[in-house]
C-alpha cells in the first residue's frame, strides 16, 4: 500500500519531467492500465498473440494498434506501449519464478538496482557492468545470461527511454 501511494505521488512529477524522452512505460502502465488489466506481462501473455509479427488481442485482431489509439494510452505513447506488449507476449515468464523470490517485481528491481550508461547496463550500487556480475551469480549458464541481459536491456529502454 505504501508503495502504491509513493508511486501515485511520484507520477505527476514523472509525467512533467519526462519531456521528449518519453515516459517510464511500466509506471505508465501501472498508473493507467493496471487497475483494469493487472500486471502488464501477465496480461500480454494471457490475452495477446503474435501473428506475422503483428500483435493481436482476443477481440481486436488486425486493428489492435488502431484500437489502442482510441483506448487509454496517451497519444504519443501508443507505439511504445504496443512494442512493449509485443515484446512481453514473446518473452517466457522466467524472472518471477527464477529471481522474483529474492528480487520482487522485475521493473521495480531494475529501477532500484540498474542504470543504462552509454548503452550499457550497470549495477547502480557499484557501477560495475551487469554481464560479469551475472556470470558469478546463482550459477547462471551462458544461455541464462543471454536471456537476462536481453530482458534487462529491453526493460531499461522501456523504463529510462534513452
Ligand atoms: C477502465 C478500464 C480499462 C483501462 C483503464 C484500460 N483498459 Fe484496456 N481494455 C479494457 C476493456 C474492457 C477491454 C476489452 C474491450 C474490447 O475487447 O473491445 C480492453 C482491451 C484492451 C486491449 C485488447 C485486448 C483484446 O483482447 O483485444 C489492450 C491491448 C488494452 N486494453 C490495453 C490497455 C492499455 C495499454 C491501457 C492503459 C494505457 C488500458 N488498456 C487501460 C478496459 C480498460
Ligand atoms: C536466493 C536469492 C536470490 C535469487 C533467487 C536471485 N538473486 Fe540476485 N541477488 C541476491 C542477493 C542477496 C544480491 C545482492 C548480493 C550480491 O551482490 O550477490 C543479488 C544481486 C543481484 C543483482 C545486482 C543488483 C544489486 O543491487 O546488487 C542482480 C542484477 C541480480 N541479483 C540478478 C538476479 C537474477 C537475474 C536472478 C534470477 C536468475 C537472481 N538475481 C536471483 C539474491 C538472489
Amino acid at each position: 500500500m505504501r508503495i502504491l501511494i509513493l508511486v501515485a505521488g511520484l507520477l505527476p512529477l514523472l509525467f512533467v519531467q519526462a519531456g521528449a524522452r518519453g515516459l517510464d512505460l511500466h509506471a505508465l502502465w501501472d498508473d493507467r492500465c493496471a487497475e483494469c488489466h493487472g500486471h502488464s506481462a501477465e496480461f500480454a501473455r494471457k490475452y495477446l498473440t503474435i501473428t506475422g509479427g503483428l500483435l493481436q488481442g482476443r477481440h481486436h485482431k488486425l486493428d489492435l494498434h488502431k484500437f489502442l489509439q482510441h483506448h487509454y494510452p496517451p497519444a504519443g505513447e501508443v507505439d511504445a506501449i504496443y512494442q512493449m506488449l509485443l515484446a512481453q507476449t514473446s518473452t517466457p515468464p522466467r524472472f518471477s519464478p527464477e529471481c522474483g523470490n529474492c528480487h520482487g517485481n522485475a521493473a521495480e528491481f531494475l529501477r532500484n538496482s540498474m542504470i543504462l550508461k552509454d548503452g550499457e547496463l550497470k549495477i547502480l550500487k557499484s557501477g560495475d557492468s551487469l554481464q560479469p556480475f551475472l556470470q558469478n551469480h546463482r550459477d547462471l549458464t551462458r544461455d541464462d545470461i543471454d536471456f537476462y541481459m536481453g530482458l534487462f536491456t529491453r526493460l531499461a529502454r522501456e523504463i529510462y527511454r534513452p
